[in-house]
């Protein structure tokens, strides 16, 4: 009889704990406006991807990466993600034209401005890194290691649209998605 009543608090505390990591991204990103990204992006899409040598070799998409992760993860891949790109891709990439210079730097703000924002979610405790999550992002930056530097950050930068889609899904669809779970 304890042990069923055991059972059942567990039960509910994880579900607890699941719904709030489902839901942490979701709340902490809630006033990111990811259609601004998108439209920066599709300005500069064509040229970033005409620069990119080696199309046989994908950086954000290897191993389903993206796909595979679970609701648990989101936030935490998102963070991860996010310091990739601002610590990394970002700070690599080096451009002539003035014109895909200003549309990248104007994403990187948007980047910096959701680290900030997913900061503050972490203090809250919201956005767990469990092993999976930790293993994911470690794909991402050996495939990224194992490219010269300059193609990898075009090659990364030309994949940007595959990473703002991923969290524009996940960031409105956590709610539905972990309703749909239980
Ligand atoms: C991709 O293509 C380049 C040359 O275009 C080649 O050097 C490289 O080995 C290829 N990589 C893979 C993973 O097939
Ligand atoms: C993470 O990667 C390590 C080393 O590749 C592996 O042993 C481990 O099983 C992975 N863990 C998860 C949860 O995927």
């Amino acid at each position: 009889m304890q042990a069923q009543c055991v059972s059942l608090c567990l039960l509910g505390v994880m579900f607890f704990l699941c719904s709030a990591h489902a839901g942490g991204l979701r709340r902490c990103l809630i006033s990111m406006d990811m259609r601004r990204m998108e439209e920066s992006f599709r300005g500069i899409k064509n040229a970033i991807q005409a620069k990119d040598t080696f199309q046989n070799v994908t950086i954000l998409s290897t191993s389903e990466t993206l796909h595979s992760i679970k609701p648990l993860d989101v936030c935490c891949v998102t963070k991860n993600l996010l310091a990739f790109y601002v610590d990394r891709v970002f700070k690599d990439h080096q451009e002539l034209s003035p014109q895909i210079l200003r549309k990248t730097s104007s994403i990187a703000n948007s980047f910096l401005y959701m680290q900030k924002t997913l900061q503050r979610c972490q203090e809250q405790r919201l956005c767990h890194c469990r092993q999976e999550a930790i293993n994911a992002t470690r794909i991402i930056h050996d495939t990224y290691d194992q490219l010269e530097v300059r193609s990898a950050a075009i090659k990364s930068l030309g994949e940007l649209d595959i990473l703002l889609a991923w969290i524009e899904k996940n960031h409105q669809g956590t709610s539905a998605a972990s309703r749909q779970e239980t």
